[in-house]
């Protein structure tokens, strides 16, 4: 089973910006997704596309080999949790834990599995101690753990997150980057939109890169170092790559890990030059 299937989707706002065109795309059942493009590139559109926030005005979007359609949308949104980009639209109850206990309690849970999951859920984001302040009280980077909390107490198969990192601190965006892997490892498909190229390429196991209402290319994170690839969706190589460029090393490294192993075939290389 398919996590995400979209066919030939277009969708036009009402000025006649068309922000999807015939767009296609196929997301596996437990990847780790990040979209990537330029601003305007149709990334919010396509995401709001996912839970029935906005529905295909041609073509077609299955979840879970289910047609998304009006009819559907309850099971859709049992399924795909969409974590706005901003906690502003998404937080607006009295108190935190109303907020996260609003979507469980629509969903038709019993009063003590509200209480168990919106518990549960606070804690995994680290905001259990915030739980009875008003959302208004917080800062954005609280607001926005608030309001992906609210969406993992619906327990969605797939979590979608539209810019989760823009706006956190380093550290906050550390914390989010590491609950994405545990909920990953746990069995959930992610897809989360970003400009942050370092973070794509040490995160994601799958890259869609987006332009004008279309797939330019989906592939491995490999993607992130393919200079043409780069250059067409307005990216820039992630920074490692960036330095092992300059020292002509080819394939160039993603992340942390695969530069420290570059690191050590030069080094071995050199005790190799060195014994000569
Ligand atoms: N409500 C709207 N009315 C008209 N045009 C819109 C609206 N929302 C977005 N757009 C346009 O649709 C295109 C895609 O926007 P969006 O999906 O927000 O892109 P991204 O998230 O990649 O920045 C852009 O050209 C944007 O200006
Ligand atoms: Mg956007």
């Amino acid at each position: 089973m398919k996590a995400i299937e979209i066919e030939n989707v277009t969708y036009k706002y009402q000025d006649g910006t068309t922000a999807l065109n015939e767009l296609c795309l196929i997301i596996p059942m437990g990847a780790k997704v990040a979209l990537l493009g330029p601003n305007g590139a149709g990334k919010s559109t396509l995401l709001h596309h996912l839970n029935g926030l906005k529905l295909p005005q041609s073509g077609d979007v299955k979840i879970m080999d289910l047609p998304l359609t009006k009819r559907n949308l309850k099971e859709i949104r049992k399924k795909v949790g969409l974590v706005f980009q901003d906690p502003d639209d998404q937080v607006f109850s009295s108190t935190v834990i109303e907020d996260v206990q609003f979507g469980p309690r629509n969903l038709g849970m019993t009063e003590e599995e509200i209480e168990d999951v919106s518990r549960a859920s606070l804690g995994s984001v680290g905001m259990l101690e915030f739980k009875e302040k008003p959302p208004f009280h917080l800062s954005y980077g609280q607001k926005k753990r608030v309001a992906i909390a609210g969406i993992l107490a619906m327990k969605p198969d797939i979590v979608v997150l539209d810019e989760p990192m823009s706006y956190l601190d380093p550290q906050g965006k550390d914390e989010i980057a590491a609950l994405l892997q545990g909920l990953n490892i746990m069995g959930k498909t992610i897809l989360l939109s970003t400009h942050d190229v370092d973070f794509a390429a040490s995160w994601a196991d799958m890259i869609i890169l987006m332009k004008d209402g279309k797939i330019l290319a989906t592939g491995g994170p490999e993607l992130l170092v393919k200079e043409e690839c780069i250059r067409e969706a307005k990216l820039h190589l992630p920074t490692i790559a960036r330095l092992f460029r300059m020292l002509n090393v080819d394939p160039l490294p993603l992340n942390e890990q695969e530069a420290i192993r570059v690191l050590y075939r030069m080094m071995e290389d050199k005790e190799g030059v060195s014994e000569l």
